[in-house]
């Protein structure tokens, strides 16, 4: 029914699971960021695509939401989202649907369907150059992904790009303060720089997520120690129409 899953499933699920401590510094910095980036918008439904089970959505920020629906391939992610988030959500009010669906391609007909609701990428727009090794033919679907979305609301968080550091930043969950953070579209030196702040050797993977915000849009970028020695560059930007 789905073609087969380089980004997810069980090999996501004992990665996530046992890389919690090293990962805290980076969802800590995206929760401050996802909480300023709609702290003024009113309750309404979100759709959260490529959920997974969660690993790094924070649960006080989906608890803003009155209806949360999350979508994702992979046929552990529904079970291991309730598992994770339920019964917080619930405490709280918000209705969850966990959906096991290929959101990416069935994206206008859920836009049609929940005409108010905001759209959260959660980390799977930079692994769609793992479906295709065409470099052009991604960057269309991108492009095809953001014309759909136009006149919504709607984020993303995904990678920009990844490869072998040296090591020599500390992982800690107490690192969040001095943890690689910078603002804005980075132009090619600035992009050495900041790849450069994150000890990255040479060579780093371009997830070809270049284009998926407009010039008109903030961007956030974050360090996210994936491994010890494999690091991901990581560009979040949400969308007001
Ligand atoms: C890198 S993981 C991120 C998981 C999640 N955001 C988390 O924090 O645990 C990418 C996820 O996107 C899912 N995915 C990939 N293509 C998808 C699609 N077309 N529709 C829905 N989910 C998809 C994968 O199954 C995987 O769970």
């Amino acid at each position: 029914m789905f073609s087969s899953n380089l980004s997810g499933g069980p090999a996501w699920h004992w990665q996530a699971w046992r890389s919690q401590n090293a990962w805290a510094p980076t969802v800590n910095a995206l929760e401050t960021w996802l909480f300023a980036q709609t702290s003024d918008a009113p309750r309404s439904s979100l759709l959260l695509i490529g959920a997974s089970a969660g690993w790094m959505m924070p649960h006080a920020w989906l608890c803003q939401f009155k209806e949360v629906h999350t979508f994702d391939i992979d046929p552990m992610a529904a079970r291991l989202f309730k598992w994770r988030h339920g019964s917080k959500l619930r405490a709280k009010g918000v209705e969850l649907q966990c959906h096991t669906q290929n959101a990416l391609v069935d994206l206008p007909s859920l836009l049609n369907s929940h005409p108010k609701a905001s759209v959260f990428f959660d980390n799977v727009l930079g692994q769609l150059r793992f479906n295709n090794s065409e470099i052009h033919s991604v960057e269309k679907n991108i492009d095809r992904i953001r014309k759909t979305l136009k006149g919504r609301e709607w984020g993303s968080v995904h990678d920009r790009m990844s490869g072998p550091v040296s090591g020599a930043l500390t992982l800690s969950p107490e690192s969040e303060e001095q943890w690689p953070q910078a603002s804005g579209h980075l132009e090619i030196e600035e992009a050495q720089k900041w790849l450069t702040s994150l000890q990255a050797q040479s060579p780093w993977l371009d997830h070809l997520t270049g284009g998926v915000f407009g010039k008109e849009t903030p961007i956030y970028n974050l360090a996210w120690a994936f491994k010890p020695q494999y690091w991901h560059w990581l560009q979040a930007g949400w969308v007001k129409p």
